[in-house]
């Protein structure tokens, strides 16, 4: 429990097995793709940036279940036709990279939508926002009214963040859906 990140990734490991299809829907510089890789049957990573795309490629080299796509995460559903057990979302702008380069608010809600129209049931989504600068701290709120608007009769969300942190520590949100 010691950050958001390992938090969203044991989230997401308690719903993956070795026949999951799941989606990474911005792999950045790989680390959760490697992190889904390892359990999953099929991950579909995705990212605007083909320097994303090229470290994700080179950290996951060893693995062949990878369909790695060059574009946003709004078109999930252009490449994405098996039903999926889980999807990760790592939003914000690359470390080390160009930080003009981030998710938006509209982009995101709009894939998680559709991703939750193929999540199985027990599946999982899980979100870390990172409200510690300006645009990210509006892509959280907004984010935070979308997920506020989710049927309860077919979906958790719920959100965890750390109270005793400085500086808008990042925040973990988690959709699972409980019925069909
Ligand atoms: C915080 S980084 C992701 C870190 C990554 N998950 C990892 O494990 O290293 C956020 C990424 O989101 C990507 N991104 C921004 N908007 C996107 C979009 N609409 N679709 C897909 N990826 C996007 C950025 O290019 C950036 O690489």
């Amino acid at each position: 429990m010691e950050n958001s990140l390992k938090m969203s990734h044991n989230v997401i490991e308690e719903c993956v097995n070795s026949g999951s299809v799941v989606i990474d829907a911005t792999c950045g510089a790989g680390n959760d793709t490697l992190f889904l890789a390892k359990l999953a049957k099929r991950v579909y990573a995705f990212d605007i940036q083909v320097d994303a795309i090229n470290k994700t490629k080179e950290k996951c080299a060893n693995f062949n279940n990878i369909t790695y796509i060059n574009d946003s995460h709004e078109n999930v559903l252009m490449y994405v036709n098996d039903m999926v057990d889980a999807a990760i979302f790592n939003l914000g702008y690359l470390p080390k990279s160009n930080h003009a380069i981030f998710t938006k608010s509209a982009a995101t809600i709009k894939a998680i939508e559709d991703i939750l129209s193929i999540l199985n049931k027990g599946g999982r989504i899980s979100i870390v926002a990172y409200p510690g600068f300006k645009e990210g701290k509006e892509e959280k709120e907004a984010l935070e009214e979308y997920l506020k608007t989710l049927d309860q009769k077919t979906y958790n969300a719920s959100k965890y963040e750390f109270l005793n942190q400085i500086n808008d520590p990042p925040i973990l949100y988690v959709i699972e859906r409980i019925s069909l």
